[in-house]
């Protein structure tokens, strides 16, 4: 098979798919230069269909528990919501983070010992407004210096994405810009960047966004530093429409941590992390132990049936306060 048939970066003809993984050094390598090149690539029919399905099935009705929790959600501006479900009540985790594409993209990008750290989805409901041009973190010092990345997010779609639906939109090759004058830093590092660009900046980006229409069974990989952001939803649809969110860090990332014991040294619940239930990771560690090496997770209940009910960390300050970063929280 020609090599750039097997990449496919958002641009890319539909026709453009995976067809086998016989060569998948090469296809890893594209996938590798074009996050480099672009600040997000995309694997086409990477997981099946019914994948998808099952996995919409699921967050959908983990969502739900976790929206009438307190704090079981994190609000990401009018009608759109932010939570990690349980990986082991969405077990369609498994087929992402153990993926050959994902396991050697991880290698070639972050070496062996890469940590799986954030299982999360995004739900814009009906009515939800168009998100400000962000990244997800402000980029910290070893990035600007040495324009390395230190993390990669993978995205998923559990349907396929109508272009009324608040697609996703992205200003490629973005990554790696100035964000000295951008709004929103970084209590936890002084010397990291900020995350929205405003006024003439924000229009420059807005002008450059592309839209990508999720489809089921397609995973994009791309930088979270790469400036982008959930389009509105003009759409009644009643459907939920859950976008899955894997992230993966390298040794060099602030949040990397060895191992569950110097997740619990550091005593911050703010670091990102798969929280599980003993009897699962029992199960994993039995049957998975490769997985398991790469995780970051802390047990937080004996069984599954006794996971505790859910409390979402992960907040993004800007976009709690929906389409205005600089407002005061209420
Ligand atoms: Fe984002």
């Amino acid at each position: 098979m020609e090599r750039q048939n097997l990449v496919a970066t958002a641009s890319a003809p539909r026709s453009a798919t995976i067809q086998s993984l016989t060569d998948i050094k090469d296809f890893v390598e594209d996938m590798y230069e074009a996050i480099y090149r672009d600040g997000i690539a995309v694997a086409r029919k990477a997981l099946p269909v019914a994948w998808a399905d099952t996995l919409n099935h699921d967050v959908a009705r983990e969502f739900l528990r976790a929206l009438f929790v307190p704090g079981g959600t994190a609000a990401r501006g009018y009608n759109r919501y932010y939570f990690e479900p349980y990986i082991e009540l969405t077990p369609g985790f498994f087929a992402l983070a153990g993926h050959p594409i994902i396991i050697a993209l991880s290698r070639r990008m972050f070496g062996d010992d890469y940590r799986i750290l954030e299982w999360g989805a995004d739900l814009p409901l009906p009515g939800a407004e168009g998100q400000w041009p962000h990244r997800d973190f402000a980029m910290e010092e070893f990035t600007l210096k040495n324009r390395r990345l230190t993390s990669i997010a993978v995205n998923a779609s559990c349907i396929d994405v109508a272009p009324n639906n608040a697609p996703f939109q992205i200003a490629k090759g973005s990554q790696f810009d100035d964000g000295a004058d951008f709004y929103g830093g970084d209590q936890a590092d002084p010397a990291a960047q900020g995350m929205f660009p405003l006024d003439d900046r924000r229009r420059e980006y807005e002008a450059r966004m592309e839209t990508m229409l999720g489809e089921r069974g397609n995973f994009s990989v791309r930088s979270a530093l790469t400036i982008h952001g959930g389009s509105a939803s003009e759409t009644n649809n009643s459907r939920l429409r859950p976008t899955i969110v894997m992230s993966v860090v390298s040794p060099d990332d602030r949040n990397w941590v060895s191992g569950p014991e110097e997740l619990a040294r550091r005593d911050d619940p703010h670091i990102p992390r798969i929280r599980l239930s003993r009897e699962y990771l029992d199960h994993l560690e039995r049957d998975h132990p490769d997985l398991v090496r790469h995780l970051s997770y802390e047990v937080v209940a004996p069984t599954t049936a006794d996971l505790p009910p859910y409390h979402t960390w992960h907040t993004l300050e800007g976009l709690i306060m929906g389409n205005d970063p600089t407002a005061k929280r209420p």
